[in-house]
């Protein structure tokens, strides 16, 4: 991990900001070193993917220069790897309080969609509106717009492809999501899925590797919920990804899933064809807090969006079902 003032020096960051909700993180509580791979840099893919394959499915990595032969390995094995706090503590809180800016804005302003992207707005624990979900963050965001191409950032990006760029105008652009468990909350989970359906509304193909880049703000231990995947069912077949499981109905636990523990900062890449789910918090309130960030890395043809975009299909669809929630969990508080 960088040193975080050396850091936000190098990329002309702002200043810290402190967040309406820091993460939570007891002082003690420091991850799991990183695998040493000082002695792996040089393995031939086949003894890369034999020592892949015998690393337990928690390993964190280290981000360097370039990706190493083991971590392409692990990638290439279980659909998903986990990079070791690729943002410091304070690019963490400041990135926070911008998400805060942002929604204190769309609060004023009234506005509900950004470049035909509706934001969604659930309540909070304390019953005030709470931003939940919002498409193209970083063209809110001009020090978000700076984080998300800092030269640490360069083999993620080379990672999905030599010609691959930032789609911060692109697709959803960058997504924030800000999961809490509180009465009238619109995300309190999110039922298992795979990416390649959007991809199917987008482009009218089954995707090739999709890999979804999401940066994690908050501590998460497996029994606070999270995110949950299916390792090697990237490689599925288009019918297995149609039909093994219904896209975002069920929410129950597989035997096979693996439960993504985060500390703040964290970096995963997970290819969006695997099955993958978000489990609900066991508690309600600001301790059920979980907030993660996803970079939209294109190497398709450059189609841009702006203020007048429409909104996609696959979103109006969404924004109904949402509507539906919000409308359907202000009853209950009511009655
Ligand atoms: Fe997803």
């Amino acid at each position: 991990m960088s040193s975080a003032p050396a850091a936000l020096l190098d990329a002309g960051l702002a200043p810290a900001t402190t967040p309406r909700h820091p993460p939570r993180l007891a002082a003690d509580d420091l991850p799991p070193p990183p695998l040493d791979e000082a002695e792996l840099l040089d393995l031939a893919p086949a003894q890369a993917a034999e020592r892949a394959a015998a690393l337990p499915l928690s390993t964190r990595f280290r981000l360097r220069a370039e990706i190493t032969p083991v971590q392409q390995a692990f990638l290439d094995r279980h659909g998903f790897i986990l990079f070791d706090r690729v943002a410091s503590r304070v690019e963490v809180d400041t990135i926070l309080a911008e998400v805060d800016r942002a929604e204190a804005e769309l609060l004023r302003s009234g506005q509900r969609k950004v470049f035909g992207v509706p934001v969604w707005f659930g309540t909070d624990p304390d019953g005030q509106p709470y931003l939940q979900r919002m498409g193209f963050t970083s063209v809110l965001s001009p020090f978000l717009a700076r984080f998300v191409r800092h030269g640490r950032f360069e083999p993620v990006r080379k990672l999905i492809g030599q010609d691959a760029r930032i789609g911060d105008k692109e697709k959803d652009g960058v997504v924030f999501n800000r999961y809490v468990r509180a009465e009238g909350s619109l995300r309190p989970d999110l039922a298992w899925h795979t990416d390649a359906l959007r991809d199917l509304f987008y482009n009218r193909r089954m995707p090739g590797p999709m890999l979804n880049v999401g940066l994690h703000f908050d501590r998460i231990r497996a029994d606070d919920g999270g995110l949950r995947v299916l390792p090697g069912t990237h490689t599925q077949s288009g019918f297995s990804t149609l039909f093994s499981k219904i896209h975002f109905v069920s929410n129950r636990p597989d035997p096979r899933e693996v439960a993504v523990e985060t500390w703040p900062g964290d970096l995963t890449v997970h290819d969006g064809r695997m099955w993958h789910r978000v489990q609900g918090a066991p508690v309600t309130g600001w301790a059920s807090l979980r907030r993660s960030m996803y970079v939209p890395y294109v190497c398709d043809a450059y189609q841009p969006k702006g203020e007048d975009s429409p909104t996609p299909l696959y979103m109006r669809l969404f924004d109904t079902i949402m509507r539906w929630r919000q409308a359907r969990a202000r009853r209950r508080l009511q009655g």
